[in-house]
Formats: C-alpha cells, sequence, structure tokens
C-alpha cells in the first residue's frame, strides 16, 4: 500500500505548481486603489469633531444589504486569523511564502474599502460596527485542524480544499450583496472585491487540483471533509444566524446556489466524480460525497426553497 505523503513532503513537491501559479497570479491580478471607490463628497464629520452622530434614517441601504454587508465585512476583518491558518499550513518558504504575503496584502484591501464606503454613506451604525468587530476578531477563526493533522499532510489538504470552495463563496456572496445595495458605487466596489475573489480560488483550486493528481485517496479524503462540513468563516460573529437566514431568503447566498455555483463547479473543475485514479480508499470516499451532493439536491434544497417561499409569502401577506 502507498503510504501517505506527510506535510513537508506535500510542500515540497506541490512548490513548482506554486511557483506557476504565483507568477500566473500576479500576471493577471489588477492593482487597484480602495479610495478610488469611495463617494468621499456623500462624507461628514460625526459629533465629536462637531458633526452629527449616525441615525438610522441617514442609511440609505435596506436592512438585507446592511445584513449581507455587515456580514462580509466582518469576514474580511477576520483577516490575521486566516492569515495564521495559512501561513500555518502552507509554508513561509518560496513561492508558499510569496503567495501568502501578495495574498494576505490582497485581501486587506476587501475590509479597507467597505469599512470606507459604509462610514462615509452612514450605510450602518458604526459604533455598533466597531464593537461587533471586537468581538468578532477577538474570537477569531480556526479551522479545527488539529496539530497531529498538520503533520500528516492533513492540515494542508484541509487548508487548501477549504479556500477552494470558501474564495468563490465570497465571490458569489460579494456580487449578490452589489446587486441588493441599490447604489451603482457599491455595486462596482463590490464586483471589484469579487474579481479579486475569484483570481484567489482560482490559485487555491489549481493547488488542491495539484494535490489531487499527487495522492488523489489523500485528498479526496480532505475535500469530502470539507464539504460535508463546509461553514463560512463567519460563523459565530454576532448577528451571524440572523444575517445569514437574510441573505439566504434574499438570494445573497442561498444553499442553491452554494452547490450550483461553488460546490459543483469546484468538484466539476477537478473531474472529482470521473477520475480513474482512486484506489478502493479514494472510491469509498467519493461515493460518499457523491451521495452528500445528491442530498442537497434531492432533499435539502427544495425543503429549504419550499420554508423559505412560505416564509416570503407571510411576509408579503402582513406588508
Ligand atoms: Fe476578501
Ligand atoms: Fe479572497
Amino acid at each position: 500500500m502507498v503510504r501517505d505523503l506527510t506535510q513537508r513532503e506535500l510542500l515540497a513537491e506541490l512548490e513548482p505548481v506554486a511557483e506557476t501559479c504565483v507568477h500566473r497570479h500576479l500576471a493577471m491580478a489588477k492593482d487597484w486603489h480602495p479610495h478610488d471607490y469611495i463617494p468621499w463628497g456623500r462624507g461628514r464629520d460625526f459629533a465629536m469633531l462637531g458633526g452629527v452622530d449616525w441615525e438610522p434614517g441617514q442609511s440609505r441601504l435596506s436592512e438585507v444589504a446592511k445584513a449581507a454587508m455587515i456580514t462580509n465585512l466582518l469576514t474580511e476583518d477576520n483577516l490575521p486569523s486566516y492569515h495564521r491558518e495559512i501561513s500555518e499550513n502552507f509554508s513561509r518558504d518560496g513561492a508558499w511564502g510569496t503567495w501568502v504575503g501578495r495574498w494576505t496584502a490582497e485581501e486587506m484591501r476587501h475590509s479597507t474599502v467597505i469599512r470606507d464606503y459604509l462610514v462615509v454613506t452612514r450605510g450602518v451604525d458604526p459604533v455598533a460596527l466597531e464593537q461587533a468587530r471586537m468581538v468578532h476578531m477577538t474570537n477569531g477563526f480556526s479551522s479545527g485542524i488539529a496539530p497531529a493533522e498538520v503533520d500528516s499532510g492533513a492540515g494542508f489538504l484541509h487548508s487548501v480544499a477549504y479556500v477552494s470552495f470558501q474564495e468563490l463563496a465570497t465571490r458569489v456572496t460579494h456580487r449578490n450583496t452589489g446587486k441588493v445595495c441599490d447604489d451603482p458605487i457599491a455595486d462596482r466596489m463590490l464586483q471589484r472585491i469579487a474579481a479579486d475573489e475569484n483570481l484567489h480560488m482560482v490559485f487555491y483550486r489549481t493547488m488542491c487540483g495539484a494535490a489531487l493528481d499527487l495522492v488523489p485517496d489523500q485528498a479526496i479524503e480532505a475535500i469530502d471533509t470539507i464539504v460535508r462540513n463546509f461553514r463560512m468563516p463567519g460563523a459565530g460573529m454576532p448577528d451571524f444566524r440572523r444575517n445569514g437566514v437574510l441573505m439566504a431568503k434574499h438570494g445573497v447566498y442561498d444553499l442553491r446556489q452554494h452547490l450550483e455555483e461553488v460546490v459543483a463547479p469546484v468538484l466539476r473543475q477537478w473531474n472529482v466524480f470521473d477520475r480513474v485514479d482512486f484506489g478502493p480508499r479514494g472510491e469509498q470516499v467519493r461515493e460518499r460525497l457523491a451521495a452528500f451532493v445528491d442530498d442537497l439536491e434531492r432533499v435539502k434544497i427544495p425543503r429549504f426553497e419550499e420554508q423559505r417561499d412560505r416564509a416570503l409569502a407571510r411576509e408579503r401577506a402582513r406588508s
């Protein structure tokens, strides 16, 4: 039986692919500046400087748009935790180190630009936002990968599989948040962020695909674990459930989008269901994954949509 590769072996084997991907990313990434996207002319001082503090009537955003913006921003705010996860599970050397630094620097723009937009346009309560950020960042984010798994190689594989889906999920969420904001300036800003998330997804998806070619059985186990337990990194932030429900109900991010726009295209790209290089262990995991996807499609999504439609009809009847 072939033994599993360790973390160190995986990183060494995949480093040439990482190097190619970093070069490709740098050639494709567009430099942009958060300040260009902010309508500074709409801004004014707050009370401490002699102006007026925030009150709800100043916001032009709907409740759904507010919930989505806050969730997206707090998610982006937690970058130090993601940086720690990625740098612990990848490496600081060579192409891996270059990627971790570059990716972190690009991600930082996202929270900068969204926060500037929300504060300048008075879209949400800046005091509540700051309190939520303090709680959320103090809690931090952990993938829950145990140190033993890091050594076995599962740390890298779980991380790279998770971000392949998660970057695409944030792309979808930012893009759809742009649509519900009903402001062309917010829409342009969020499309810009979504384009970054797409390039991040391409890097991680390529790396995870290369891992699948290198160690099919080991990689499919990580992919299966991630897909079956997928949670957005915002889980645990204040009002996450309430805001998540609002976003799902109004098409910012729901279960069907999760399957059709995130999970299925990535699995298809890796050719998961048609590849012929799995051993008996990989075959078994693939079957379990196929059953999970099938259950989402046939049972969970229709059940969610029925409940959502009933809830929306009740709301319409009430208003
Ligand atoms: Fe981001
Ligand atoms: Fe990203």
